[in-house]
C-alpha cells in the first residue's frame, strides 16, 4: 500500500529518506555518529534534547529501531513518550493524520513513525507541524538502518570507496535494501543484488548496480555482504516456490562464504530467521558485524536526532 509517493523535503527539519542525502551529508551524520559512542559515555550531550518530546509511533513491530530511538532521544535528554499504537486509539479507526496531529496538540515536536505504508512518513510531514523522521514504511524507506549499516561497513573498512557489497535475498520487499543501495552508492561502493528472480525483477534499471540470479555469482570475491530477511509477514515466500527452496539455493553457510569471498563481512539488518537467510554458525561467527550493527543504532540515532534540532 502507497499512501503517497515519497516526496524530497527539507533534510534539516525531516528524515525521510537517505536519496536525500549528498555524500557530505551522509559523512557528517556518520562523523557525528562515532563522536556520539564516546559522548553518551561521557554524557557531554545529556541536555541537547531537553526542551524536545520526541513520540515513538510504531505501526508495525520493533525491537531495535524502537528501543535505539527511545534510547538515543532519551541520551540527548528529550522527554519520550510512545504511542503504544496496540492501546491507541488507532484501534477506533483514527486515521494516521489525525493521530498525529493529536500527538502535535499535546507538546509532541518530533515523531519516529514506522508504518507499513510507504509514503506515510512524507504525508505526515506534508500534512503537521511535526518533525518526522521515518523509522521504516512500507518497502520504501528504511533510512537509519542504512545509515548505521554505513557506519559498520566504514569502520570495518576505513572507506567504503570501491568496496564490493552483496545485497542477498528478499530484495524487492525490503526497505533496508534500496535505503542502502542510495547510501552505499553515494559513499562509492560497488553493488550487487541477488535472490530469486522475482525477488530482484526491475533492479537491473538501477545505475551502476550488477543482479546475480545465483548465490555464487552475488558474492563471489565480494567484501561484505548483506543477508536480507525474507519477509513472512508480507507473504514474500508465495512468490518464490517454498522456503525451503529458497535454502536449498540462497542460504549463507561458512563454507560456502569462505570458497568465494573470503575477506567477506557479514550483516543482516535483523531479526535474522534463524536457518533461513544464513547458518547460526555464519551470524556467530568471526566474520559477524551483526552484533556491531546493533550497538551503532543508539549513536546514529543519537547523531540523526542532534542534527535534525540543529546541533552538530
Ligand atoms: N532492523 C530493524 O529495523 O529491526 P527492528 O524491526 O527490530 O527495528
Amino acid at each position: 500500500m502507497t499512501i503517497v509517493a515519497p516526496t524530497r523535503t527539507c533534510p534539516q527539519r525531516h528524515l525521510l529518506d537517505v536519496a536525500e542525502l549528498s555524500r557530505s551529508e551522509l559523512e557528517r551524520v556518520l562523523d557525528l555518529a562515532a563522536g556520539m559512542r564516546d559522548a553518551r559515555a561521557t554524557r557531554a550531550h545529556r541536555f541537547m534534547l531537553e526542551a524536545e518530546t520526541v513520540a515513538l509511533a510504531f505501526y508495525e513491530a520493533s525491537t531495535r529501531t524502537r528501543i535505539s530511538f527511545e534510547l538515543a532521544a532519551k541520551a540527548l535528554g528529550a522527554t519520550v513518550t510512545d504511542l503504544a499504537v496496540d492501546r491507541s486509539s488507532v484501534g477506533k479507526g483514527e486515521s494516521l493524520v489525525d493521530t498525529m496531529r493529536t500527538l502535535e496538540r499535546t507538546g509532541v515536536g518530533t515523531v519516529i513513525l514506522r508504518h507499513p505504508a510507504s509514503g506515510a512518513p512524507s504525508l505526515v510531514a506534508r500534512e503537521t507541524g511535526l518533525r518526522v523522521v521515518n523509522a521504516g514504511d512500507g518497502a520504501h524507506a528504511h533510512p537509519t538502518q542504512a545509515l548505521l549499516d554505513a557506519l559498520t561497513l566504514r569502520e570495518a573498512f576505513g572507506s567504503l570507496e570501491g568496496r564490493v557489497v552483496a545485497i542477498v535475498g528478499d530484495v524487492a520487499h525490503s526497505r533496508v535494501a534500496r535505503s542502502n543501495l542510495h547510501s552505499l552508492a553515494t559513499l562509492g561502493a560497488r553493488l550487487r543484488v541477488g535472490g530469486p528472480k522475482p525477488w530482484i525483477e526491475g533492479f537491473d534499471a538501477w545505475p551502476g548496480l550488477q543482479v546475480a540470479t545465483s548465490l555464487d555469482d552475488a558474492i563471489r570475491d565480494a567484501d561484505a555482504i548483506i543477508a536480507l530477511r525474507v519477509q513472512t509477514e508480507r507473504d514474500a515466500v508465495a512468490g518464490i516456490g517454498s522456503l525451503s527452496d529458497y535454502v536449498d539455493a540462497w542460504r549463507l553457510d561458512e563454507v560456502r562464504v569462505a570458497a568465494l569471498a573470503p575477506r567477506a563481512h557479514i550483516l543482516h539488518p535483523g531479526p535474522t530467521n534463524e536457518g533461513i537467510e544464513l547458518t547460526s554458525e555464519l551470524a556467530n561467527g568471526p566474520r559477524s558485524l551483526i552484533g556491531r550493527q546493533v550497538e551503532n543504532g543508539v549513536p546514529v540515532r543519537m547523531a540523526v536526532l542532534a542534527l535534525l534540532h540543529g546541533h552538530g
